[in-house]
């Protein structure tokens, strides 16, 4: 079993496990805990998150009482290989004995624009009790990367994002912070950099990840050992 080791920045609990399965399975029990308190959730997409999707579909297989959204999505069909709503339709939503009572899914085949003014519509009044997000190698999370205006804040709740690959509708971070849990799961060497720049550095627009934190309730990183290296780094050295 691991350590808890401290970090400079002490809005964050830093949540270490041995291996990518274990932060999943910790993952899993955050989602199913959320579910069962009758909770909006926003699930992130990418490739990290998706055994922690199944894991908690097998611990909690009725999610009648929550309601599921997008964090982000990508512009494409809800079908397409690059869908973050396909991901959790095949490793969580499809597992399930009880559907939720509302799945909110981003329409990202309707453009940008157009389908981050719907989401907005959605959102109208929401207030998440969990924001599940990722982190990227370049830390941004969701769709917010590195020097975005919309880190400075628009008024909106979700925005059209151009992106490198593919066009994505994010939601913004006066939404996912205004979330009672915002969770991180960030696994793999890849992702020490920017787990240390995003959870013991000071926050700062080059890494989203570093100002995406709940306001009013907890935000949890849960990362596996290698992604956890640099944080371990900063702990010995403060
Ligand atoms: C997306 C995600 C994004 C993701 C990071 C990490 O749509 O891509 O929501 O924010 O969490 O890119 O992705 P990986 O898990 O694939 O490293």
């Amino acid at each position: 079993m691991s350590s808890r080791p401290a970090s400079p920045d002490s809005t964050v609990e830093l949540l270490v496990r041995d291996t990518p399965e274990e932060a999943s399975r910790e993952a899993a029990r955050v989602l199913a805990e959320s579910a069962t308190n009758r909770l909006h959730i926003a699930l992130s997409g990418g490739s990290t998150p998706r055994r922690a999707y199944e894991l908690a579909a097998a611990l909690l297989p009725d999610w009648g009482m929550a309601s599921v959204w997008w964090c982000d999505e990508r512009c494409v069909a809800p079908d397409d290989e690059r869908s973050n709503y396909r991901l959790a339709r095949e490793a969580l939503l499809d597992r399930l004995v009880v559907p939720p009572r509302a799945v909110h899914r981003v329409q990202g085949e309707l453009g940008a624009e157009a389908a981050a003014a719907a989401y907005e519509e959605l959102l109208r009044g929401v207030r998440l009790g969990l924001a599940f997000l990722g982190l990227g190698s370049d830390g941004h999370t969701a769709s917010l990367f590195p020097g975005s205006a919309l880190l400075d804040g628009n008024g909106r709740s979700a925005a059209p994002v151009e992106a490198a690959d593919v066009d994505r509708v994010t939601m913004t971070p006066a939404v996912l912070c205004a979330a009672d849990t915002v969770a991180f799961l960030v696994t793999g060497a890849d992702k020490a950099e920017a787990a240390e720049q995003a959870f013991a550095r000071e926050p700062d627009p080059a890494t989203p990840g570093s100002l995406i934190r709940s306001t009013s309730g907890r935000t949890v990183a849960i990362l596996d050992r290698t992604a956890a290296a640099g944080l371990s780094r900063v702990a010995e050295a403060s």
